[in-house]
Order: structure tokens, then sequence, then C-alpha cells
């Protein structure tokens, strides 16, 4: 079973990364806008946990790279957001975007009726897996208009207990480099889908994937060609910054 096309990904198997965050400020609100203009039916955003436990949509472990604040995480509540732009360096046309909750992000996507792939970062400063895993659930449970929604994540003990919470939601390993013994960690989880690094494709990976009805998307690619002799092979999807590339 797969999704994809024998030349490409069906539209709904296009996901913003981290927003369209070749054309706006990544992981801001307007990223998330700028892919649904662009035609994007999915957007991938990574979360993260505050020192006072606000789950916030941030890649990195500190507000250093993309703000104008300094700062860890684990150093910040939700106080400060207000005092953070998100946008300013990207440009100057995006002047005053902040770092976003999580229920501020879902409520936005819930109204453009754009999916959210949720990626649950683990950060040194989080406290627990429960803590961590309750708070992405509060939000999924508090949105009024929840848009579609999977979860993908680089920690398997994240999956297992979202899976505990939401039996039924579609759960995405995400891995750099494929283990010899990906199947079994998936049963494990268990997680129906591989998010995988674009480098570490193969074509035999791919037949045994679809064999196995598990979904295959790559990450992270701008440039179509470079995907071309994967879709005949079964992959499903792929997470791109500049998703028009792949919906023209
Ligand atoms: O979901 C794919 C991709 O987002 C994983 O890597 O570092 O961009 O979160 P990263
Ligand atoms: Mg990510």
């Amino acid at each position: 079973m797969t999704n994809s096309t024998p030349n490409g990904p069906q539209r709904d198997e296009v996901q913003a990364h981290r927003g369209a965050s070749l054309a706006a400020p990544e992981n801001t609100i307007a990223a998330f806008r700028e892919a649904a203009e662009q035609g994007a039916k999915w957007v991938e955003l990574d979360v993260a946990l505050l020192q006072d436990g606000t789950l916030v949509v941030i890649h990195d472990d500190s507000v250093d790279r993309t703000t104008t604040g300094t700062g860890s995480l684990g150093a910040l509540t939700r106080s400060a957001l207000a005092e953070l732009d998100a946008g300013a360096r990207f440009g100057d046309a995006f002047k005053g975007e902040r770092i976003p909750t999580l229920e501020e992000v879902l409520a936005v996507l819930g109204e453009l009726g754009v999916g959210a792939n949720i990626e649950i970062k683990q950060h040194k400063h989080h406290r627990s897996l429960e803590q961590l895993t309750g708070a992405v659930q509060s939000a999924i449970e508090g949105c009024p208009a929840l848009p579609p929604i999977m979860i993908s994540s680089f920690d398997p003990a994240a999956l297992a207990a979202m899976h505990r919470l939401f039996p039924e939601m579609e759960l995405a390993m995400l891995w750099s480099k494929l283990p010899a013994d990906w199947a079994e960690q998936l049963a494990a989880i268990p997680a129906s889908s591989v998010h995988l690094d674009y480098k570490a494709l193969s074509i035999g990976f791919l037949e045994q994937a679809r064999e196995r009805g598990v979904k295959v998307r790559a990450w992270t690619v701008n440039e179509p060609s470079v995907l071309a002799s994967f879709w005949p092979a079964g992959l499903t999807g792929v997470i791109t910054d500049d998703p028009k590339v792949f919906l023209g």
C-alpha cells in the first residue's frame, strides 16, 4: 500500500517544514499561513516546554537563533514571549511575529483546514516525559476546531506515550539513519510511519516498507528532482521548506 503516485506525492502528502520556512520565519503563524497560501494541506512544527510548562512551537532549545532575544527555553516563562520578536531576523516584513504556543497554532490551522504534524522535541531542560506529552494532549483536547493531527519524534518513548493517550493517532518515527531493526522498533511503539532523512532513503527500504503498509516521508527536501527515483518505489510524502515546488 502506498499513497504516492509514480511521479510525485499526492497533494495531501506535501508537508511544510516548520511552515513554509523558505518564505517566512520558521515555526511562526506567518509561516503556517504562508504554507496554506502555497496550497499545503499539512505543516510540520516542533514543540517544546518553557520553564513554566507552557508548550511552545520552536525548534531549538533556546531562542537565540530565531528571535531578537537570548536564553534557554528552560529559563523562560510565558510572559517572556511578548518581548521576543521571532520575525525580525528573517526580514522586516515579519517584524512582530511571536513564538506561538501549540494552542495558538492549532487554532489557526483548524481555521485554515491544514493538518499538523507535531514533532515532539526532547530537550535537557524538560522535567519529565509525562509533563511534555501531557501538554501536547491538553493542547489537542482544548482545541475547539481541531485540524488533522499526526505526531512525530526522534524519541520512541514520546511516541509510545502518545499512543497510550491517542491510540488511533498516526505516529511517525523520525530517523536520520535507518536502523537495521526498524520494523521491530516501529512495532514496539507501535508506529505506522517513518520520517527519514532523504539521504538515508533507498529503493530496497521503500519496497520493504510498502510491503508492510508502512508510510515513509522524506525530510527535508526543497528540490523535487532529488526524490524522483523514490516515488515509484513507494515513497509516501515529503517534508519541505518550499511546498510550492512540489505542488506546482
Ligand atoms: O520532521 C522532520 C524534521 O523536522 C526533523 O528534523 O531538526 O528539522 O526538526 P528537524
Ligand atoms: Mg522538526
